[in-house]
C-alpha cells in the first residue's frame, strides 16, 4: 500500500485511529529514547498503524528480544507482515485488550501505545490500562504518545508516576508519557 493509500485509510477509520498523520521520526525517536530497549526481552505496541513505531522500536532492540504488535486494523497488519517479515516480530490483527492470551503468563518489559484514548470507550480503556499494568515486568514501563496533556490524569489511576515529554516535531505536536509502578 503507497504512502497515500495509508493515509487515506488512517483518515477514513478516524473513529478509531484518532489522527490525520503518522508518528514522526523524531516522536518515534523521543519515544523510543525513554526504554533500554538493550536489555529488553519482551516488548509489546499498542496500535502498530503504518509500523512508523514498530520501525523505531526494531532499530533499538536486542535481536534476542521478541516484538508483538497489535493492530484492529486489517489492512495496517498486511503492510507491517510485508515490512515486518522477521521471526521475532509479531503483527496480532486483534485488540490490546486481549494482551494476556498472547503471553503465556509471561511479563513484559515495555510496552509502546499509540491507542487514541480520548475516543476509546471507557471499559475498554480501563481493560488495556489495568492489563498493562498487571501484565509488566518490575522496572518496566507504559510508554504512550498523545496529543493532550489531559490525558496524565487518566495514566495517573493506573501508574504511580507519569514523566511527561513534549515534542513540537509533530503534526500534531505531541506528548510522550511515561508510566510506571515504582
Ligand atoms: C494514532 S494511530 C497510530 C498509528 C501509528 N502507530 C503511529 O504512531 O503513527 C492509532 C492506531 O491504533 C489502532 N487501534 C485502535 N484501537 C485499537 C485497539 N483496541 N487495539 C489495537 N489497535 C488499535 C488504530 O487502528 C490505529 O492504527
Amino acid at each position: 500500500m503507497s504512502k497515500s493509500n495509508l493515509l487515506l485509510e488512517l483518515y477514513s477509520n478516524l473513529s478509531t485511529t484518532g489522527a490525520v498523520t503518522f508518528s514522526s521520526k523524531a516522536l518515534v525517536s523521543k519515544m523510543v529514547s525513554h526504554a533500554d530497549l538493550s536489555h529488553a526481552k519482551l516488548i509489546i505496541e499498542m496500535g502498530g498503524g503504518d509500523g512508523s513505531i514498530t520501525q523505531g522500536i526494531i532499530d533499538k532492540m536486542n535481536p534476542d528480544a521478541e516484538l508483538l504488535v497489535f493492530e484492529i486494523n486489517s489492512s495496517f497488519c498486511k503492510v507491517m507482515e510485508d515490512q515486518f517479515d522477521l521471526k521475532n516480530v509479531k503483527i496480532i490483527n486483534d485488540s490490546a485488550e486481549n494482551l494476556e492470551q498472547y503471553l503465556d503468563g509471561r511479563k513484559v518489559d515495555y510496552i509502546f501505545s499509540s491507542l487514541p484514548f480520548s475516543l476509546m470507550p471507557k471499559n475498554s480503556t480501563d481493560a488495556i490500562l489495568r492489563i498493562s499494568n498487571h501484565s509488566l515486568s518490575k522496572g518496566g514501563a507504559f510508554i504512550q504518545i498523545c496529543y493532550s496533556y489531559l490525558l496524565k490524569s487518566l495514566f495517573k489511576k493506573y501508574f504511580n508516576k507519569v514523566e511527561v515529554s513534549f515534542t513540537m516535531k509533530n503534526f500534531p505536536p505531541a506528548f510522550v508519557m511515561m508510566c510506571k509502578d515504582e
